[in-house]
C-alpha cells in the first residue's frame, strides 16, 4: 500500500506541457523510469520477504520524481522556497514518524491521508487562481479538463481531508467521535453536497469563474464529516483504506490540472490499490462497501450484558497451571492481537515458541487480517521478533484446523476471537469471519481483565467451558509462563 500522498511536492515545479527544465525530454523517461519503480515497490509489498525491498524501490522512485521536479521549478515558485518547504514537511514528518507508537499507526495513516488530500485540493486551487494558468494547460485537448480536474481534485480532496480528521479522531477514541453519530435523512444530505458539489464544478466550466471553487471545497468539507461520523469504529480499517484510496484519486486530479504525468501515475497507483485493499477489507470483516458506508451501526447498545454472559463462568488460571497443561502437548497456536502489540510482547512471544519447539511441540501462529489496528499489524509485530514466516497462517488456512489443537494460547486479542460474530446478527461484529479459537481442545487467553475489545462488547469465548483466563499484562504474563515451563 502507498500511505498518504507526499506527491504535492510535485506541483511546485509542474509546468505546461510535458517535463521542461534543463533535463529536457529526460525529465519524461525518469518520471517513467519513477512509475515503474512504484509498481516494482507495490509489488514487492505483496509478500513479507519483498516488502522491505518494494519499499526500497518505491522510495527510490518518489525520490526520483522529487529530483526530476526540482529541476523544473521554473516560473511557479523559486528553487529555496521548495528546498525549505521540503525541509520544514521532512523535519516534522521524522519527529512525527519516530515518536508514534505502533500502534497509533492507522491515525497517522490517517492523517497522512488527509493531508494528501487537502494537498490537492490546494494545488489545484493556486492552479485556478494561477492567471492563464488553464489556458497554458496544452497537454489535455482541451483546457476545461483541467477545469473538471481541478473540480474532482477540490471535491475528492476536501472529502479526504475531513473523512480522514474525523477516521483519526475516531481511532484515538477521542470523546467528540466516540460514538456513530448520525440524524434522520443524513443520506439525503449526502446525496445533495454531493450532487451541488458536481453542479459546482459543471458552474466552474461554463463560466469560468474560480469562486464556486471555493464553495465545492466547502460543501466537499461537510460531506467528509457526514459520511464518516456514522461509520463505527470496527469499521474504521475499511475507512481508513478507502480514504487512502480517494487520497490518490485526488492527487491524480491535481495532476490533470498540473499535467504532471508522474503525478497521474503515481495518485491512479495509490487510488487503485486503495480500492484493492478496501475490497481485502471488506472481505475480512464479511461487510459489502455499500454496507460499512451507508449501514449505520447501531453499535454495542443492543449488545449482551457483560455480567449475563460471564457472571460465575469464568475460570481464572495460573502460570504455573498453564505451563503444566503445556507439558506433553503436540501443537499449539498461538493468536495475537492488539493486546500483544500494547504489551510490546512480540519478542517474548518468540521466546515462548522456540521455547516449546526444543520441546517438540508444533508452535504456530493465526493471523486475523483485522486483528490489531491496521492491516498487516501482527505480522510487522512478529517481523520485528524475527518469527519465521512458515508459522504464520492466515485465518482461512487454519480455521479448519482448530479442532485438532491442543492449546490455543490467545494473547490480547478479543473481537477476532469472539464467537458471537458467528451467532448474534445484531452485534457490531455480526458476519465478520473470527479465529475458531472457541473449537481447540483448551484455550488460554491472555490480558489483564474481561474489559472489551475494540467492538466494545462482551466474548463468550472467555466463559466457554475449555476457555482458561491468565490475567494480566501479555508481556509478564509470558515471562512469567517462560519461567514456569523452564522450571518445570
Ligand atoms: P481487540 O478486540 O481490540 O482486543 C484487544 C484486547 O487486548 C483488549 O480486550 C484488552 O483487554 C487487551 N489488552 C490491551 N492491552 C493489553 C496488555 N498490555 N496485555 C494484555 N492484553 C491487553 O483486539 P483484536 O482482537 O486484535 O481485534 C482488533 C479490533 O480492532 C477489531 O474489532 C478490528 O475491527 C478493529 N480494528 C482493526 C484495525 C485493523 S486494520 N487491524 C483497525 C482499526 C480497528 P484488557 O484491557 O482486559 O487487557
Amino acid at each position: 500500500m502507498l500511505v498518504g500522498n507526499p506527491l504535492s511536492l510535485f506541483a511546485a515545479g509542474s509546468t505546461f506541457p510535458l517535463a521542461t527544465g534543463w533535463l529536457g525530454a529526460w525529465g519524461d523517461v525518469g518520471y517513467l523510469v519513477a512509475a515503474v519503480l512504484f509498481i516494482f515497490g507495490i509489488k514487492g509489498m505483496t509478500h513479507p520477504r519483498t516488502a522491505v525491498r518494494g519499499n526500497l524501490f518505491g522510495s527510490l522512485g518518489m525520490l526520483l520524481a522529487v529530483v526530476i521536479t526540482l529541476t523544473q521549478v521554473t516560473g511557479v515558485i523559486s528553487l529555496a522556497t521548495a528546498l525549505v518547504g521540503i525541509v520544514l514537511g521532512g523535519a516534522i514528518g521524522a519527529v512525527v514518524a519516530t515518536r508514534v507508537q505502533m500502534t497509533q499507526m492507522p491515525q497517522l495513516v490517517a492523517l497522512f491521508n488527509g493531508f494528501g488530500g487537502i494537498a490537492s485540493v490546494l494545488v489545484a486551487g493556486a492552479e485556478l487562481l494561477r492567471p492563464g494558468a488553464v489556458e497554458t494547460a496544452a497537454v489535455l485537448v482541451d483546457p476545461r479538463v483541467a477545469m473538471f480536474a481541478a473540480g474532482l481534485a477540490g471535491l475528492i480532496g476536501a472529502v479526504t481531508f475531513t473523512g480522514s480528521l474525523v477516521a483519526a479522531g475516531k481511532l484515538q477514541e477521542l470523546q467528540m467521535f466516540k460514538k456513530p453519530f448520525a440524524f434522520p435523512g443524513q443520506q439525503v444530505v449526502n446525496a445533495i453536497l454531493l450532487l451541488g458539489a458536481l453542479g459546482l464544478t459543471l458552474w466552474m466550466l461554463s463560466s469560468g469563474a474560480v469562486w464556486p471553487f471555493v464553495a465545492l471545497v466547502l460543501a466537499a468539507s461537510l460531506l467528509g464529516v457526514l459520511l464518516v461520523t456514522p461509520i463505527g469504529g470496527a469499521d474504521m480499517p475499511v475507512v481508513i483504506a478507502l480514504l487512502n484510496s480517494y487520497s490518490g484519486l485526488a492527487a491524480a486530479a491535481a495532476g490533470f490540472v498540473i499535467g504532471n504525468n508522474v503525478l497521474i501515475i503515481a495518485g491512479s497507483l495509490v487510488g487503485a490499490s486503495g480500492l484493492i485493499l478496501t475490497s481485502i477489507m471488506c472481505k475480512a470483516m464479511n461487510r459489502s462497501l455499500g454496507n460499512v458506508l451507508f449501514g449505520v451501526m447501531e453499535a454495542s447498545g443492543e449488545s449482551a450484558d457483560a455480567d449475563e454472559v460471564y457472571a460465575g463462568k469464568i475460570k481464572a488460571t495460573s502460570a504455573d497451571e498453564v505451563a503444566m497443561m503445556l507439558d506433553g502437548v503436540q501443537r499449539v497456536v498461538i493468536v495475537p492481537g492488539y493486546g500483544l502489540a500494547v504489551a510490546q510482547a512480540q519478542h517474548t512471544v518468540a521466546e515462548l515458541a522456540t521455547l516449546l519447539q526444543s520441546r517438540d511441540v508444533t508452535v504456530e501462529y493465526a493471523i486475523h487480517p483485522v486483528a490489531g489496528r491496521m492491516p498487516g499489524h501482527m505480522n510487522v509485530l512478529l517481523a520485528e521478533a524475527d518469527v519465521p514466516y512458515e508459522q504464520l497462517k492466515e485465518m482461512d488456512e487454519i480455521n479448519p484446523t482448530f479442532s485438532q489443537v491442543d492449546v490455543a494460547i490467545v494473547i490480547g486479542a478479543n473481537d477476532v476471537v469472539n464467537p458471537v460474530a458467528n451467532t448474534d446478527p445484531s452485534s457490531p461484529i455480526a458476519g465478520m469471519p473470527i479465529l475458531n479459537v472457541h473449537e481447540a481442545r483448551t484455550a488460554i487467553v491472555i490480558k489483564r481483565s474481561l474489559s472489551p475489545g475494540f467492538a466494545g462488547i462482551p466474548n463468550p469465548l472467555f466463559a466457554a467451558d475449555n476457555c482458561l483466563m491468565l490475567f494480566g499484562d501479555g508481556k509478564q504474563a509470558l515471562v512469567d509462563l517462560i519461567a514456569a515451563l523452564k522450571d518445570s
